[in-house]
């Protein structure tokens, strides 16, 4: 089908099937251009727990369309892609953190919505890269186990000296790339950009950065900050916000570009067989969406920063 028809078809069966479209900014162009509601983690999870219908299409990875499910389990919550997962996501095992927690004594685990859901079942609090460091130091808890972001988990204990913060050995492999020469080479090139990168960053990219954000932390930065050229240390997919909003504004992906791969897996035959033959469903048992609900819920009724 061409593309004009497919996109058609989608809107179509969206319509038909009372369906909404959640995509994440990594997303590819046509995914995010059809989307309902594009955002970042947070705002998705927020999205999914409110709107009205019947099917929610989550375009992203598989622990965004479970976090979905578990916040509207009466909803019929479809990935486009059965195998569209998250690698750090896979860095923390339910058994793995559970033993952890109980070398480390009394801790609060605070696993980054990036886990898969049944390492959520055993978290106190969940946590987006948007509200990380406010859900640190606004929990009662003085000793905390963040799991599976070494560099977020890193930034947090950063920003939050009177926590004791202990991390997990885990990492984005998308994040991980970046590296100092590449960033440097960059601000060469361009000495007037200004530097913003997401927290998921190596530490010593952080440390060259103007601004840390989330992706939605980062759209924002470079919509009310006044400077032509950005240097962007995040996954090349929010370039498409980015553009939208700030059209004039020039943009650098740090080494040239940023790819990850299983939020590339999406395409629009994709979302469009997903719509029509109704698949691929996630399915939780009751027991793990109450348990993994609890951090959920905690985290959303935390402020984001
Ligand atoms: P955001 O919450 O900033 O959108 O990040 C999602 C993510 O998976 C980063 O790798």
């Amino acid at each position: 089908m061409e593309k004009s028809a497919l996109k058609e078809e989608i809107l179509r069966l969206k319509k038909e099937k009372n369906a909404v479209i959640l995509a994440h900014y990594y997303q590819i162009d046509d995914i995010q251009e059809i989307a309902d509601i594009r955002g970042d983690s947070l705002a998705l999870a927020i999205e999914a727990s409110k709107i009205d219908c019947d099917i929610i299409v989550f375009c992203g990875v598989r622990f965004m369309a479970e976090t979905a499910k578990v916040v509207s389990p009466n909803k019929k919550v479809l990935l486009p892609v059965e195998n569209a997962g998250c690698p750090l996501a896979d860095m923390a095992t339910k058994d793995a953190v559970l033993k952890r927690k109980e070398e480390l004594g009394d801790v609060a685990v605070v696993s980054y919505v990036n886990t898969n859901v049944d390492v959520k079942t055993v978290s106190d609090y969940c946590c987006t890269s948007a509200n990380a460091v406010n859900v640190v130091r606004q929990i009662k808890e003085k000793r905390v186990l963040f799991v599976p972001d070494r560099n977020l988990g890193e930034y947090v204990r950063e920003q939050v000296k009177e926590k004791e913060v202990y991390l997990w050995d885990g990492f984005c492999p998308t994040h991980e790339e970046f590296s100092l020469d590449a960033l440097m080479r960059a601000k060469r090139e361009h000495p007037s950009a200004k530097v913003a990168v997401h927290p998921e960053s190596p530490k010593a990219i952080r440390d060259t950065a103007d601004f840390i954000g989330s992706t939605s932390g980062i759209i924002s930065y470079v919509e009310k900050t006044d400077a032509d050229e950005f240097i962007i240390g995040t996954e090349e997919g929010i370039l498409f916000e980015l553009k939208k909003r700030s059209p004039a504004k020039r943009f650098y992906i740090i080494g040239g570009s940023s790819v990850c791969s299983n939020m590339k897996k999406i395409a629009l035959e994709d979302l469009y067989n997903s719509l029509k033959l109704e698949n691929y469903e996630i399915i939780l048992d009751d027991e793990t969406i109450q348990k993994a609900k609890e951090p959920i819920q905690k985290m959303m009724q935390i402020k984001r920063n």
